[in-house]
């Protein structure tokens, strides 16, 4: 077989063989096959696009290029959780303490990611001591005996995607639907989940902006993970603006604790109580929605959410007092409030300003190799829909730097389109994907 000849295929509309897919992405993994053939390649896939077949065969293709999680010594179903990524995005945090609290096993692998904030890790991170550096042993060890635990994305895990996605980045290939929705689901199916859980955003500050495309990704990660035995849901959600209040990483914490203790934001708690429920179902503990949601409830009300994050942090060598009091955390040296110059009502906070915003202030990474600084970032005061008075506090930065400071205050400000007219608030919940349906709510 010869590279050129799969590139000339795809190239002219054809669909590839499993064989096909097999030999480039082995190929490639172990560097047989140079970036510029597999560069033609992703985008004749770009233009082309791939069949539902071809997708399955290439998130498979690209799970079997490193290890799979083993996860089979645990007992029960072990459920994972996706979120294509959006501004203010803490859920994981709530969701592993909430889920691992309810009795389902959360064993997942997390990232640090590029973007606004850091992710899930570094946010982890901010609890003094804590570390996703442990032996395989170790891990299944926690999941076994605190019912959680939370480890680095190895490079063992999806190599060939790890290598392709890196590629695509550069080569302007990243937004294709059956390339972002094999590489999200090889990752997670090397993770070793037996179900997953999808929350696909849609929106201003999400990868699908429009909500049809966002539905689409959505059916095509759920029919992947169907297809190869894995049960899917997934959940398409707004990213028109953040989610919750605060945005960067010791922030996205204390805003997390506190939804933890039940006086989170509206909007969070919704999705993390929406999340957790497909999760406990798709788990075996409960066969109904509504019933999930109740024991959802009594764990955030009963405390038994908050106390599972302080054993859960504790048993990766973190310092879990700041759980119970948040104020031992580091807090920035440069605080600022953002008034608003105009009266009106919030009709648009661009979630992608926003982020930039955050970026700026040291809350995320531009490039692998950038450090983050975790007490920066900013807490919003408003939601869209909210009435604003003149001078009124629209968010407040926290910096440890005068010129980014100075830098970010104009990007925020103009975040916010306030208008004259009343607003409705934006729905959350944009509608469920699973096996056999979809259901939209708007
Ligand atoms: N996230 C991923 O992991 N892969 C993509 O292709 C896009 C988003």
């Amino acid at each position: 077989m010869r590279m050129y000849d799969v590139i000339m295929k795809k190239r002219e509309g054809g669909e590839l063989s499993r064989e096909e897919i097999n030999f480039f992405i082995q190929g490639y993994t172990k560097g047989d096959i140079p970036d510029y053939q597999v560069s033609a390649l992703m985008m004749a896939i770009y233009f082309r696009g791939m069949n539902k077949r071809e997708t399955a065969d290439l998130t498979m293709a690209m799970v079997n290029s490193g290890q799979v999680m083993e996860l089979a010594s645990i007992d029960g179903k072990k459920v994972d959780k996706h979120s294509t990524g959006g501004v203010g995005d803490k859920t994981s945090l709530v969701l592993a303490a909430m889920v691992a609290a309810a009795g389902v096993p959360v064993a997942k692998m997390s990232g640090r990611g590029l973007g606004h904030t850091g992710g899930t890790i570094d946010k982890l991170e901010s609890f003094p001591g804590f570390t996703v550096t442990m032996t395989p042993e170790k891990f299944l060890d926690n999941v076994r005996e605190h019912g959680i635990a939370i480890g680095g994305q190895t490079s063992d895990l999806a190599p060939a995607d790890k290598k392709l996605y890196a590629l695509r980045d550069v080569t302007a290939t990243v937004d294709n639907l059956s390339l972002i929705a094999s590489s999200i689901m090889s990752k997670k199916i090397a993770g070793g989940a037996d179900a997953i859980v999808l929350d696909v955003k849609t929106g201003s500050g999400a990868f699908m902006k429009e909500l049809d495309s966002s539905f689409a990704l959505a059916r095509e990660m759920v029919d992947i993970g169907c297809n190869v035995g894995r049960e899917t849901v997934a959940v398409v959600t707004d990213m028109d603006q953040p989610l919750g209040f605060a945005i960067g990483n010791i922030l996205e914490v204390r805003e997390a604790i506190e939804t933890l203790r039940g006086n989170g934001p509206s909007d969070l708690t919704r999705l993390c109580m929406t999340l957790g429920s497909h999760m406990l179902v798709l788990g075996g503990l409960t066969s109904k929605i509504d019933e999930a949601w109740s024991v959802l409830e009594e764990i955030i009300s009963s405390g038994k959410g908050l106390a599972k994050l302080k054993e859960f942090v504790k048993a990766q060598g973190g310092e879990p007092a700041p759980v119970d009091d948040p104020s031992l955390f580091p807090s920035a040296r440069l605080i600022k409030d953002l008034p608003a110059v105009t009266s009106g009502y919030v009709k648009r906070i661009r979630a992608d300003l926003i982020g930039k915003a955050s970026l700026i202030l040291g809350a995320g990474r531009e490039t692998k190799e950038s450090s983050i600084d975790l007490m920066v970032g900013m807490v919003l005061h408003k939601k869209i829909g909210d009435h604003v008075t003149k001078n009124e506090c629209l968010a407040t930065v926290y910096a440890n730097d005068e010129k980014r400071m100075k830098e970010t205050l104009p990007i925020i400000r103009e975040a916010f389109c306030i208008v004259p007219e009343k607003v409705d608030p934006d729905i959350l919940i944009k509608g469920i994907v699973d096996k056999n349906s979809e259901e939209r709510f708007q």
